[in-house]
């Protein structure tokens, strides 16, 4: 074999070069976005406040756009859904005490969240409250339900558009409503649905919420709150009457929104195309005497005698504002109250997580933390339900350290 020539040897050592740099830089391009977002999660969990000013290219989390959008519409569609049902009570249709109106919105909400989500996202798991076994029993409660979600649309086609998937008739319901039946876990997209949340508050005619929340392996990035029965003005100040004989007149009806490292938003809940959004956050805590407290309406599902005795520690002296459903973590979000508190009350109950994913979120987005009543971030990794937490300590990032010590020494656990 004739000797190569030199300018060949001199092609062959450049092109090994070239490979070797090839693989250094697809390494450090796969290395850096992963380094980012794990950059991105120290800062946001430990600082929540910082997560709006410290933004850079590089640094950003995912947006989760679409996931967003589908999440926000699928909820303000189910709201009209839960309005008409509300209404429909009003009139007397029903009697107060009756259960159905609650069984009716919770079903006919459910079924068009899921129908949205599997339309545009088909693989993704949901977690949801309700499932449809007693329906399949009673053929008139099926059929009003089936009437209800089939007649309940967005008044702008682009929207109703986006969310697809109509669904053919009252059994496909039946069996979207029990595509809700997900384990959870650490593992994969989930999404959790509480189509009506805070019944009690719904009948009652005080506050309820239509909750979306969506996870990736575990961990929440966007939230959804409809909350029909409180006012739009973000500003509009929290009264004690805002628990019972509400309406969702002019001027009432507000989704909250958040997605992780991007912040939160509220905005007027509409009928079509999605109103535009407004930047919340949580009000500073200056004096910590002025300071607003919100909890649950009904005392079992908080301690509030226990919430008293924190409030006086605190030298909290305003009453607390009682209302049902996460309307309580959007109202602190934007500043109409401060702190919410959801004490445990009894040693084995597991909160859920479709009571908790969307407002933990959008709380935190608006320069607050959310723990359980030891100081630990709740968990959505461990299934259906929270039970690696006990209770809820909701509170701007400065003072939670503050108000989660005073909840320890009252209710005295470790
Ligand atoms: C919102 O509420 C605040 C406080 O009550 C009030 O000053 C403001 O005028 C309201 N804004 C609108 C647009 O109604
Ligand atoms: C709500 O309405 C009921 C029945 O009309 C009434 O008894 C109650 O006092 C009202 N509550 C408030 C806070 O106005």
């Amino acid at each position: 074999m004739p000797p190569r020539p030199a300018h060949s040897k001199f092609l062959l050592i450049i092109s090994l070069l070239v490979l070797i740099l090839a693989a250094i830089l697809s390494r450090t391009t796969t290395f850096f976005p992963r380094l980012a977002l794990l950059a991105s999660h120290l800062t946001t969990t430990s600082h929540p406040a910082s997560s709006l000013t410290t933004k850079s290219p590089i640094m950003s989390a995912p947006s989760y756009e679409k996931e967003l959008k589908v999440a926000q519409l699928a909820v303000q569609r189910a709201a009209i859904l839960t309005k008409r049902v509300f209404h429909e009570k009003a009139k007397g249709t029903v009697s107060k005490d009756d259960k159905s109106p609650v069984t009716i919105g919770d079903f006919g909400a459910q079924a068009l969240i899921i129908s949205a989500l599997k339309a545009n996202f088909p693989t993704d798991e949901i977690v949801a409250e309700e499932e449809s076994a007693t329906l399949r029993t009673d053929a008139s409660l099926r059929d009003q339900i089936w009437e209800l979600v089939k007649s309940t649309k967005l008044d702008d086609p682009a929207a109703e558009e986006l969310l697809g998937g109509s669904i053919k008739d009252a059994d496909a319901m039946l069996d979207i409503i029990d595509l809700g039946n997900s384990k959870g876990g650490a593992k994969g997209r989930i999404w959790a649905i509480d189509p009506i949340d805070g019944t009690k508050g719904f009948l009652r005619g005080g506050q309820y919420a239509v909750c979306l929340g969506f996870m990736v392996d575990g961990d929440v990035k966007v939230g959804v709150l409809g909350c029909p029965n409180l006012p739009v003005n973000d500003s509009a100040p929290l009264d004690a009457g805002i628990g019972e004989n509400q309406s969702d007149d002019e001027g009432r009806g507000v989704i909250f929104s958040g997605v992780l490292g991007h912040g939160a938003t509220s905005r007027p809940l509409g009928t079509g195309a999605l109103a535009e959004g407004k930047a919340i956050s949580m009000k500073p805590i200056k004096d910590m005497t002025q300071a607003s407290f919100c909890e649950s309406v009904e005392s079992g599902h908080s301690n509030q005698g226990e919430s008293a005795q924190i409030a006086q520690k605190l030298g909290i002296t305003r009453p607390s504002v009682r209302m049902d459903s996460q309307a309580k973590y959007g109202s602190i979000a934007r500043g109409a109250g401060d702190i919410y508190l959801r004490l445990p009350t009894s040693k084995t109950y597991q909160e859920k997580i479709w009571d908790h994913a969307a407002g933990d979120l959008i709380v935190r987005e608006a320069g607050g933390q959310v723990t359980d009543t030891t100081g630990k971030r709740l968990d959505f990794s461990v299934g259906r339900t929270l039970a690696e937490n006990k209770g809820v300590v909701a509170a701007p990032a400065e003072v939670h350290d503050q108000v989660i010590k005073v909840v320890q020494e009252v209710i005295g656990q470790k």
